[in-house]
């Protein structure tokens, strides 16, 4: 099986054909979800809740995230990895970020990811022309939680919804390949999707992104406290970990999952 490369992921976009990823942390995991067809694995700083069991991905370091990427990378043939650049890893300077970024790719990871907008334009740019591949995220940024006032749906007012659609063509002229959809109405969502060349990846942006990102754990329902309402557990009626993550798989690419009841407006 061909890895997925960037250029596969904006095929599969041109073709109409949904994006899968989750998220894993570790070897074993990684090695069922490329298994089972995932295109995509992102490493992501939710290993702060997820593997460590703090209250938010404040506390992960780059070192944290290093390495689970080595872990990850050791089980995939196939999927590409995304390694999340965690919290004060990159927001000084785009010097600072090509550190991080270089241990991240060190470790295993085919491209990175990093949150925020029009602030992140630059470092953007940085990256690219230095061979990085760079997934922005715009939305529910996580690592903005305090300054945010809590998980809250983001792009609701005319002129929030405008900023994120400015930021994303800003993002993607400067040379981003993915764009991660966090906690947006779906009608924004379809827009800035639409109006891309680049694939975006939705994680509770509804149904209409080029593809669909969860957290491996809510989508087992492995994590001990309440999931987010854009999540599913799929491990419901099914009989093991791999059908599961089969189902997630067969739902995304025939777009039953999300529904509606994951979906904001
Ligand atoms: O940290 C993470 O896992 C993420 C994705 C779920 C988008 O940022």
């Amino acid at each position: 099986m061909k890895p997925v490369t960037i250029t596969t992921l904006r095929e599969l976009k041109q073709a109409g054909q949904k994006i899968t990823c989750l998220t894993a942390y570790d070897y074993s995991f990684a090695s069922l979800l490329d298994r089972a067809g995932l295109d995509a694995i992102m490493v992501g700083d939710s290993l702060g809740m997820t593997m460590q069991g703090h209250a938010s991905t404040l506390p992960v370091t780059i070192d944290d995230v290093a390495y689970h990427c080595a872990c990850v990378a050791r089980g995939v043939t196939r999927a590409l990895i995304i390694g999340d650049m965690p919290f004060g890893s990159y927001q000084v300077s785009p010097e600072q970020a090509f550190e991080s970024a270089a241990m991240l790719m060190q470790s295993g990871a085919q491209m990175i990811k990093l949150e925020g907008g029009a602030p992140m334009v630059a470092t953007v740019r940085f990256l690219v022309e230095r061979g990085i591949p760079v997934c922005a995220h715009l939305g529910l940024t996580p690592q903005s939680v305090h300054q945010l006032g809590g998980y809250r749906v983001q792009g609701r007012e005319a002129d929030a919804a405008q900023r994120l659609r400015a930021d994303a063509k800003q993002l993607q002229e400067v040379g981003a390949s993915l764009l991660v959809l966090e906690a947006v109405p779906a009608a924004l969502a379809k827009a800035a999707s639409a109006e891309l060349v680049i694939p975006t990846i939705g994680i509770g942006a509804g149904v209409d992104t080029d593809g669909q990102v969860l957290v491996l754990q809510d989508m087992l329902g492995l994590y001990p406290r309440p999931s987010p309402k854009f999540s599913r557990n799929f491990m419901q009626g099914a009989e093991s970990i791999e059908v599961a993550v089969k189902t997630y798989v067969e739902a995304v690419r025939g777009k039953t999952f999300p529904g509606p009841e994951h979906s904001f407006s």
